[in-house]
């Protein structure tokens, strides 16, 4: 059976969360994201709230508890707030679900057809790391921009340039690295991009291994990352501790402008990691000459690295729950393909630097 055909794209991303409307808030004051979508007991659902926020392509959905035996309450006591969820848009929900059930890779995959106004959503779940899971979602029987449940927000217009999500990445246990990617190679019809080992990745202290799987031409962008064993701890292992389990550890925003993206985010109160001043010194002759000033660059801590295709400018922002583990990447390609390798030392000699402060390294 071919594979080219089963999947589309990231459709929205779901994170179960201590306080909903404390989160959704934070995304559309500090981030630009407009509050679009509303489900809770106005809206016929008893047990949860969910706000559903968008910008650009992106769509993120806030869900939070209404009382201690919801199992909403039980993921964020456990995990704190995270990613629960990242739902996949399918052409042919049937022909996806044969491809998955045929090769066997995949274990658990449970259907469900939920019923609306806007006609009938066929879903169904499959679980991955941690407790991850990827809903699949075929919208063909379904006519509304909204998910069941949900009511339409009327909300002003908030955007910073925030495009669409470039890669979501998740964070596993030491050794685990490769059978994930089995997962979504053989078990979901992606391909496997690259690697990075601990090579590549270590610093003085810490190291860790990456993969990066895609599906359709990069419309769907995967990187896996494992701790590996470094003097110190590993900043995954910080995350695994902490999140006390496999997770989501960012999610990256490409955007057209990050210096523009960068400056209002900053102007609002987002925090980003910081770049030694040194970083720049050497950075023309690093990547050659770009567009951006440099010292613009400097002064905001935007990355840049380069690779055959192009350049990229990045940065990260400094964890958004309470816990050290969940971040937003910001990115923007100028023709590269690739995922900063240039930039792992400085980030995470950044990231260790925050570690440290947390008594954690
Ligand atoms: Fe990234």
């Amino acid at each position: 059976m071919s594979t080219d055909n089963l999947f589309n794209s990231v459709d929205t991303i779901e994170f179960y969360v201590g306080s909903a409307k404390q989160w959704a808030y934070f995304h559309e004051k500090a981030m630009g994201f407009r509050i679009v979508g509303y489900s809770g007991p106005e809206t016929g659902v008893r047990d949860r709230i969910s706000y559903l926020l968008q910008q650009g392509e992106v769509r993120l959905i806030f869900t939070g508890f209404l009382s201690r035996a919801s199992e909403i309450s039980r993921h964020v006591e456990l995990h704190g707030d995270g990613v629960k969820d990242i739902a996949i848009d399918v052409n042919d929900l049937e022909s996806t679900l044969s491809f998955i059930r045929e090769n066997g890779v995949v274990k658990s995959v449970e259907t469900k057809n939920l019923k609306g106004d806007s006609g009938t959503l066929a879903t169904a779940k499959l679980t991955t790391f941690g407790e991850t899971v990827h809903s699949l979602r075929d919208y063909g029987e379904w006519d509304s921009d909204l998910p069941p449940g949900f009511k339409e927000v009327q909300s002003p217009e908030a955007n910073l340039g925030v495009k669409k999500v470039d890669h979501v990445v998740g964070n596993v246990e030491e050794n685990k690295m490769d059978p994930w990617v089995n997962y979504y190679v053989k078990g979901l019809g992606f391909r496997q991009l690259m690697s990075f080992d601990d090579k590549d990745i270590s610093t003085e202290y810490s190291a860790l291994r990456s993969k990066v799987v895609e599906y359709g031409g990069r419309k769907i962008i995967f990187p896996i990352n494992e701790p590996a064993i470094g003097l110190k701890k590993s900043q995954i292992q910080e995350y695994l501790d902490y999140y006390e389990s496999p997770g989501v550890q960012h999610i990256a925003l490409a955007t057209d402008n990050i210096i523009e993206s960068v400056r209002r985010m900053k102007s609002k109160g987002i925090q980003f990691l910081e770049t030694p001043g040194t970083y720049y010194d050497e950075l023309e002759e690093r990547v050659g000459k770009i567009d951006e000033d440099i010292d613009v660059l400097r002064e905001l801590n935007i990355l840049v690295d380069r690779d055959d295709d192009g350049y990229l400018l990045q940065i990260f922002t400094q964890p958004i729950g309470d816990r050290p583990t969940f971040f937003y990447e910001l990115i923007q390609r100028k023709g590269a393909t690739s995922f900063g390798k240039g930039n792992f030392k400085a980030l995470f000699e950044s990231i260790e630097r925050e570690q440290a402060k947390r008594g954690n390294l």
